[in-house]
């Protein structure tokens, strides 16, 4: 393992601030270091983004959804995606498939790949909604037959030693809103909590999560709850913190746009510092360490460099501009330059995020 540069004592202090202000959690048997966790995404929560979150106050991660066929058959490709970093701590790694056998062979085998850093928990994602998915009656059709869920869940949790918890929406479509009744046969079968994002599958990312639905649902306190959906500003957050009955809420879109949200979320009014441009610049450096660690493929670690700097840049003044020169940019070590000099040249500014723009309206739960 690399020995990873520091952050300069400036930003270091600001994390340890903020980080302090945070308050531990248990969910069933499972703890984090705080209520604010990571969503799943795919091609975004790899062991490099995932470990950045939880140095930047994330109180625990999931992995993107992981083909439980794709394990069993051994592909090189879905493997390297159970990778952990030796570094992370509070981490699930989420499946998807349809048949129990197959599931349960795959999260067996999802547990036992990190020996020396193993996952906390398996996830099994019950929420997304893209038509490969659920045509072969993985993803959010599970919902749509709950009687068939009990020998499911059982199947799977026989094979481990580690918890095991689901992440769902509301139900297949507004007719049939089957949450509590999922949730039910899942504490039945000892699943230890669940994460539920507040649309249908129908919804798609279609209008608002309905959070007047989530808490309904929290209020039930069948299994401890996770809250989730279109929380994008540490303000919506801190709002939603003060009022919800949900154990804790997850961030999916919000975190890539401000990375920094789930420290900002402990912030107050007497606090008389923000998170800075170059703050950005140290955060986009310490990543880029990560993924040279991490991928074995100069070209992903690029890839994956642009389009996260591209979001986490999202707000500053002249973004179009540094956009097109970054995309120009012949190499990583260019693409860092360019990187620098904007964020640099930008000095204290600050992001102005339209939240009520649409962002990235899909994904796979
Ligand atoms: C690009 C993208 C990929 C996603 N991939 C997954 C996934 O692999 N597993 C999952 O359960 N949910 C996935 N989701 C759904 C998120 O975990 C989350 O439920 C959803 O984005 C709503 O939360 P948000 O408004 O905070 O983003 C994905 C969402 C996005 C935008």
């Amino acid at each position: 393992m690399t020995n990873y540069r520091t952050f300069s004592p400036s930003l270091q202090h600001k994390i340890d601030t903020l980080k302090a202000r945070r308050e531990s959690i248990q969910l069933g048997s499972i703890g984090f270091d705080s209520p604010l966790l990571l969503a799943p995404m795919s091609s975004i929560c790899t062991a490099p983004y995932r470990l950045l979150m939880e140095q930047l106050g994330a109180g625990g991660t999931v992995s993107e959804l992981v083909s439980c066929h794709g394990i069993n058959y051994k592909n090189d490709k879905t493997i390297k995606m159970l990778e952990i970093h030796p570094l992370e701590k509070n981490i699930g790694l989420q499946l998807f498939g349809e048949d129990p056998q197959a599931m349960a062979d795959a999260a067996k085998f999802a547990q036992d790949c990190n020996p020396d850093t193993p996952t906390k928990f398996v996830d099994i994602n019950m929420g997304c909604p893209v038509r490969k998915v659920v045509s072969k009656g993985g993803g959010s059709a599970l919902l749509k037959e709950p009687v068939k869920l009990g020998k499911f869940f059982s199947t799977i949790k026989k094979e481990l030693n580690i918890p095991l918890t689901i992440k769902i929406r509301t139900g297949w479509d507004s007719d049939s809103i089957n949450a509590p009744e999922v949730i039910h046969i899942a504490k039945e079968e000892g699943i230890e909590f669940v994460a539920i994002h507040g649309r249908t599958r129908t919804q798609g990312y279609s209008g608002l999560a309905s959070w007047e639905l989530l808490e309904d649902i929290a209020k039930l306190k069948i299994l401890p709850m996770i809250g989730n959906g279109d929380l994008h500003s540490s303000y919506m957050v801190k709002e939603r913190m003060k009022q919800t009955d949900c154990q804790a809420l997850m961030l999916g879109r919000g975190p890539l746009r401000d990375p920094f949200i789930f420290l900002d979320s402990y912030k107050t009014d007497e606090d008389n510092f923000h998170f800075t441009p170059t703050d950005h610049l140290e955060v986009i450096e310490r990543f880029h360490e990560y993924l040279e660690d991490y991928c074995d493929r100069e070209r992903t670690i690029l890839i994956t460099l642009r389009k996260n700097i591209v979001w986490m840049v999202a707000g500053y003044p002249n973004v179009t501009h540094f956009r097109n020169a970054m995309f120009r940019a012949a190499d990583i070590k260019e693409t860092m330059a360019i990187t620098k000099e904007f964020l640099t040249e930008l000095g204290e500014s600050k992001k102005q995020i339209d939240h009520t723009q649409t962002f990235m309206a899909g994904g796979h739960g």
